[in-house]
């Protein structure tokens, strides 16, 4: 699939913007502080719901009331329209014009893989960040596991609340436990199957691309078990610590990935550069997943990339991603390069030319 059209109104320093976008690899660039990253944030809004990097009312341009972004999406020779239109009275979103009830019933229409320079210390500092990417991109993959996580997310919620009391609620606890389980149970073993997939999928790149000397583990550490059954015995257990931190402690949302070189783990021992490349393969290999497993090929952005790598390494990079993905987005302050993009646009300010 590729973004085919791009509208904005009022969005960061974009007044109005109307842009028609080729398939392949499209080079967007510009000084600094143009615009570029916004550009790339608004279309990688549509994959997520909202920005990778600010609150939506950070997003409406200074002096304005409102920001709007509008794509048709094209799929197969078929054309579908998203938007998101938000205000300080709310936000919508919108597929083929129909107003939606949530982000959720079109989470998946547009695919996508985004790499920013700030990602690896954000993605190697705390778990929370690593499990929020890989929900984010199986969710993108799977509407079961959207609707899990989502269930999931609600009864945490609930537990949470029952913790807080004062008085007795075992008998409560006890059920949400049960559901606890057997939500848990399913988005446990998606992440376990996906990340086997994944990790396979990272070392033949890696072979290929020769990011990092050494063998590459991904792997899935989870708190409780991937088994319903063994998740509410679990969760019985540990339901006095529980009670006393007045927290549920254990299950999915407490797991973590880990990403090992060589039998290091990365997050103590890498170095920027190990970091890096490990997080590009990881989302190389989403790409690849998307193409081969979900049979939809992503749009790529990747932000920056110019800054990080010399020219072979991005040269090699661009055209693995190009090959799994219908769309690749690549920003840089320098037009270099040119006839190796199928589309260049210049940005100043916020307009495009
Ligand atoms: N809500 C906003 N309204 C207007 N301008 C904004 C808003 N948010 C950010 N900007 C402007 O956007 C510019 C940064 O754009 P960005 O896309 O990050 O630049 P770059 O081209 O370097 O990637 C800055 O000049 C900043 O002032
Ligand atoms: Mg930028």
């Amino acid at each position: 699939m590729f973004v085919d059209r791009l509208q904005l109104l009022n969005f960061r320093n974009y007044e109005e913007l109307l842009i028609d976008f080729s398939p392949g690899k499209i080079l967007i660039y510009g000084a600094n502080g143009q615009g570029k990253t916004n550009l790339i944030e608004a279309i990688y809004y549509l994959v997520i719901g909202k920005s990778f990097r600010g609150k939506d009312n950070s997003l409406i341009r200074f002096g304005a009331e409102s920001f709007q972004i509008g794509a048709k999406i094209s799929k197969n020779g078929q054309k579908t329209t998203l938007g998101v239109e938000y205000s300080v009275k709310g936000k919508f979103f919108l597929k083929n014009g129909q107003k939606q009830k949530s982000f959720s019933s079109i989470l998946g229409n547009l695919k996508g893989v985004l790499f920013t320079p700030d990602e690896p210390v954000i993605f190697f500092g705390f778990p929370a960040n690593r499990r929020k990417a890989l929900d984010l991109f199986l969710a993108q993959t799977s509407k079961t596991y959207l609707l899990n996580l989502i269930y999931y997310q609600k009864v945490l919620t609930n537990k949470n609340a029952l913790l807080k009391q004062v008085w007795n609620v075992d008998n409560l606890i006890e059920a949400w436990n049960y559901k606890l389980a057997e939500f848990g149970a399913e988005i446990i073993k998606e992440r376990e199957k996906c990340l086997k997939i994944l990790n396979d999928i990272i070392n033949e790149l890696n072979a290929q691309l020769r990011f990092l000397p050494g063998k590459i583990e991904a792997s899935y550490k989870t708190s409780g078990a991937d088994d319903k059954e063994k998740i509410f015995e679990l969760l019985k257990q540990k339901y006095t610590e529980e009670k006393d931190k007045k927290q549920a402690l254990f299950g999915p949302h407490r797991d973590d990935l880990n990403f090992y070189v060589n039998g290091r783990d990365l997050k103590i021992f890498g170095s920027q550069g190990q970091k890096k490349g490990a997080l590009l393969l990881f989302k190389l290999s989403q790409a690849v997943y998307m193409a081969k497993v979900s049979g939809e090929k992503p749009v790529v952005l990747l932000d920056d990339l110019y800054s990080e790598f010399d020219k072979e390494k991005r040269e090699a990079l661009e055209g693995f991603f190009l090959k799994y993905s219908d769309q690749v987005f690549i920003t840089a302050t320098e037009p270099i390069d040119l006839k190796n993009y199928h589309q260049v646009v210049f940005i100043e300010n916020g307009k495009v030319s």
